[in-house]
């Protein structure tokens, strides 16, 4: 099975923009269901053994540019792409998933993960937290494993345990909370016993639109590696302390799970087993995915992001509306400190004078507007507006044909442009840096003088140009829309 074998542009076009959020999902656990693909038709993600990759998998990315100097020819390009941000990704992980604690004869126990215990799915699990109280502020304390015993029913491998210490940080693999698994019959001691199969995760700051999606978009891969969606599981927030942990996105959840989330500090001094566990991916991994990820240039379109936004979306029961001849342009202000845009009232004049957009400019404030309708909002823009910031994170759930226009990058360039890159949207942002005023030089808490910490205003023309290109863009992609449509003033 060689991706390059492939035709290089098939665009398989078979989502029903209205339909592919529907309720029929329920009961189906394949994942195919929410991304709108008939459950008659044998799809495939790519990482399978019987995948036929020009009848089944369902996306494809492309790639543009030389593939000199990172490889040799346009389909490793494509395949480099691949394994570093689609479903080649997935299948890396689940090659290297092996045995670090064996079963016994007539035993379920067994603990495997991939190389350096980034992922792992245990059986017959026993958390003994008699010693342990949380009393930390700590979320992930170093030597967890000294002071509670982690342990299943099933032959530890522990020279293999120690060999995968390599990349050993908190949100990097579980090899500090696993590292003294030890071999324990699970049975009469329980003081809790967990029926439902569990997922234990460990989570990067709740308060950051970027930061959080890396724990989602990882949970949902690791569902791959586990090749299951249902949401009768019971999300863990792996904390060794009792801080509280804010979360601006907890609606996300009912994507995975139907139960509420529950933190490890509840079993504060019991012995808890556990019929069947996950270990997700962290969400700070080396060469993670989105968070640390190298890219090969000029590639888009992970199928991989593609099916977490569409998988996203569904589960939030968020729909797309009939489309309209328009372009439906968002602005979205951000009404902080700072990357304010100073002369805001003239460009949205200007925009409004546009036949062919329909704007609205709307600030995602959560105390105004609630996470799922900010959601709706994004998915039902064709072009999406802001400055610099987490916010942009939402170009995720953008439609496949959308376009975004990050200002102005602060000199951060390429944060958003990788993650519309992989997501598949078009990225613009701003060129001509006479055009652009700030403020001042901008001040950041101790580093002084800084482009992140300050407010800008805009040439108007400079900023229609922009807004035009990324117009224009739609105007050829979106599907259904005359093109007839005039840009001009
Ligand atoms: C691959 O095999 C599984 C199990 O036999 C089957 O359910 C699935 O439909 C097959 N997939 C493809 C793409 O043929
Ligand atoms: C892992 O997959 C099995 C099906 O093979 C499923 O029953 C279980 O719920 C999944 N576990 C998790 C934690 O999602
Ligand atoms: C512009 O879009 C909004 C939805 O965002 C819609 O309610 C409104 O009717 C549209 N305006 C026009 C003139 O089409
Ligand atoms: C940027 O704009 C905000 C909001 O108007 C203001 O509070 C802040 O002081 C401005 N920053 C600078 C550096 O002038």
């Amino acid at each position: 099975m060689k991706l390059y074998q492939l035709a290089l542009i098939t665009v398989i076009s078979h989502f029903g923009i209205v339909s592919f959020a529907n309720s029929s999902c329920i009961g189906d656990d394949t994942g195919f269901c929410e991304l709108g693909l008939s459950v008659f038709q044998p799809w495939c993600w790519g990482y399978e053994a019987n995948c036929s990759f020009d009848e089944q998998l369902f996306n494809r990315p492309l790639c543009e540019g030389s593939p000199k100097p990172w490889v040799n020819t346009m389909e490793e390009k494509i395949e480099k792409f691949w394994r570093q941000a689609d479903f080649g990704y997935i299948q890396d992980f689940l090659s290297t998933i092996s045995d670090f604690c064996v079963p016994r004869k007539s035993h379920q126990g067994h603990l495997k993960c991939s190389t350096n215990m980034r992922y792992c799915h245990s059986r017959n699990l026993v958390l003994d937290f008699k010693e342990y109280n949380f009393d930390t502020r700590d979320r992930f304390l170093e030597d967890i494993a000294e002071r509670v015993v982690i342990g299943g029913d099933c032959i530890v491998e522990s020279d293999k345990i120690d060999m995968n210490g390599q990349q050993g940080g908190a949100l990097q693999s579980w090899h500090r909370e696993l590292r003294k698994f030890k071999t324990m019959s699970m049975g009469h001691n329980c003081d809790v016993t967990i029926e439902r199969p569990v997922v234990f995760m460990k989570l990067d700051a709740g308060v950051n639109m970027y930061h959080h999606f890396c724990d989602f978009v990882n949970l949902y891969a690791s569902q791959h590696l586990n090749r299951s969606f249902s949401r009768d599981v019971e999300l863990i927030r792996w904390d060794t302390g009792t801080l509280y942990y804010q979360d601006l996105f907890k609606s996300v959840w009912k994507v995975f799970t139907s139960h509420a989330i529950r933190s490890l500090s509840e079993f504060s001094g019991k012995i808890v087993c556990f019929k069947e566990a996950m270990f997700s991916l962290p969400p700070r991994m080396y060469y993670g995915l989105f968070y640390n990820m190298p890219l090969v240039p000029q590639c888009y379109g992970s199928g991989l992001m593609k099916a977490f936004s569409r998988h996203t979306l569904s589960r939030l029961n968020i729909k797309h509306r009939p489309l309209d001849k328009q372009v439906q342009v968002t602005l979205v202000p951000r009404n902080t400190k700072f990357r304010n845009i100073l002369n805001q009232e003239e460009l949205i004049s200007a925009l409004n004078t546009v036949g062919a957009i329909n704007l609205t400019v709307i600030e995602y404030n959560p105390r105004h507007m609630s996470f799922i309708q900010q959601l709706d909002q994004t998915y039902n823009s064709d072009v999406f507006i802001t400055m610099h910031g987490a916010g942009l994170t939402h170009l995720l759930f953008l439609p496949d044909w959308g376009s975004v226009i990050e200002l102005y990058n602060c000199d951060d360039a390429a944060c958003y442009r990788d993650l519309a890159a992989i997501r598949g949207v078009k990225y613009f942002t701003w060129e001509e840096s006479e055009a652009l005023f700030p403020q001042d030089e901008g001040h950041h808490p101790s580093l002084g003088a800084h482009k992140k910490f300050t407010n800008y205003s805009f040439k108007l023309e400079a900023f229609l140009k922009l807004v035009l290109k990324a117009v224009d863009y739609i105007i050829q992609h979106k599907p259904t829309v005359s093109h007839h449509i005039h840009t001009e003033l």
